[in-house]
C-alpha cells in the first residue's frame, strides 16, 4: 500500500520535472530572450561571444566575453601604436588588469569618443573606458566607477600667438575641440569663443597650428602630451588648468559589473598594480600610491 502511493508520488514528481524542462528549453532555445533569465540554467552552447546583448544575464561569468568601448586617438590613454598598429595606452592596460582581477574576458572595440558615451548610455557595450569625465549630465544614463584619474581642461594656442593669454581673450575667436567632450560644453557655456568641434582631437590641434582656428581647449594630459611630443614646438598651453575633472570607467545604468570593477580598482590601487601602470604612462606614481 505504502509502496504504491510512493510510486504515484514519484511518477507525479517525474512529470513535473519533465514539464519544467520542456518550458525551460523552449525559453532559452530561441534567441528572443524577452524573459529575464533568473537562473543559471542555460545550456552552454559555446557560442556566447555571438550571443545577443540582451541575454547577458543568463551567461555565466566564465564564458561570456564582455565588450569594452574605447577611442583610438587619445594619447596617452588609448591610441594606435605607430609601429605595431595596436591599441595601447593607460586606459587599455588598466582595463585589462581590471578584467583579470574581476575574472572576465573582454573584447576591446575602438570608436569615436562620442560613440563611447552614447554606446554605454544605450547599453550597446558592457564597459566604457576613454578618459571619460564623470559629469552629472552623463550620470543620468551612465553608472561610473570611482574616479581613476584627475584631469581638467586647459587652453592652448599656436606658439607664436601672444594675443590670447587666458580664456578671457576668446571673444570673437574660434576654439577647436573634440565633439561631445566636456570642453565643447565648457567653450559654449563659459567662454565668449565659438566652439568648433572635430571627431578627432588631432584635427583640432592641426587646425590651430595651421592658423585655421585660434585656440583649442581640451584635457590637460592630452594637450600636454601633444604639445610636448607631437606638435614639433608649434603649440603651447596658456594659463592654468581651467576646471578639475575626474575620469571614471563607464557602465550602462544598473550594470552589475560596476561594483565588481570598483572593488577590483580598489584592490589594484592597494596592491601597487595601479601605481605601476600609472607610472609607466605618466612617468610618476599617483600621490600616495
Ligand atoms: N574628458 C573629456 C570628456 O570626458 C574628454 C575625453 C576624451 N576622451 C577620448 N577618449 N577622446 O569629455
Amino acid at each position: 500500500m505504502l509502496k504504491k502511493s510512493m510510486l504515484i508520488l514519484l511518477l507525479g514528481l517525474f512529470l513535473v520535472v519533465l514539464a519544467a524542462c520542456g518550458t525551460s528549453s523552449e525559453e532559452t532555445g530561441g534567441d528572443g530572450g524577452e524573459q529575464p533569465a533568473d537562473t543559471e540554467e542555460t545550456e552552454d552552447t559555446g557560442s556566447d561571444a555571438e550571443a545577443t546583448e540582451d541575454d547577458s544575464a543568463a551567461d555565466t561569468e566564465d564564458d561570456k566575453v564582455y565588450t569594452v568601448a574605447t577611442d583610438n586617438g587619445y594619447v596617452p590613454f588609448e591610441y594606435l601604436d605607430e609601429d605595431s598598429g595596436e591599441l595601447v595606452g593607460f586606459d587599455i592596460d588598466l582595463i585589462k588588469a581590471l578584467a583579470d582581477e574581476v575574472g572576465i574576458e573582454i573584447d576591446i572595440q575602438a570608436m569615436e569618443f562620442s560613440g563611447v558615451v552614447a554606446g554605454i548610455g544605450s547599453g550597446r557595450f558592457d564597459i566604457g573606458i576613454a578618459g571619460m569625465t564623470i559629469t552629472e549630465e552623463r550620470k543620468e544614463n551612465i553608472d561610473f566607477s570611482q574616479p581613476y584619474y584627475d584631469a581638467g581642461l586647459i587652453l592652448a594656442v599656436r606658439s607664436d600667438n601672444d594675443e590670447i593669454k587666458s580664456v578671457d581673450d576668446l571673444s570673437g575667436k574660434t576654439v577647436a575641440t573634440r565633439s561631445g567632450s566636456t570642453s565643447e560644453t565648457y567653450i559654449k557655456e563659459k567662454t565668449e569663443g565659438t566652439p568648433e568641434a572635430f571627431p578627432q582631437i588631432t584635427e583640432a590641434y592641426q587646425n590651430v597650428i595651421a592658423g585655421r582656428a585660434d585656440a583649442v581647449i581640451y584635457d590637460v594630459p592630452n594637450v600636454q602630451y601633444y604639445a610636448n611630443k607631437e606638435a614639433g614646438g608649434e603649440l603651447k598651453t596658456v594659463g592654468e588648468r581651467l576646471t578639475g575633472e575626474q575620469y571614471g570607467i563607464a557602465f550602462p545604468k544598473g550594470s552589475e559589473l560596476r561594483d565588481k570593477f570598483d572593488d577590483a580598482l580598489t584592490t589594484l590601487k592597494d596592491n601597487g598594480t595601479f601605481g605601476d601602470i600609472y607610472e609607466e604612462w605618466f612617468g610618476e606614481r599617483p600621490e600616495g600610491m
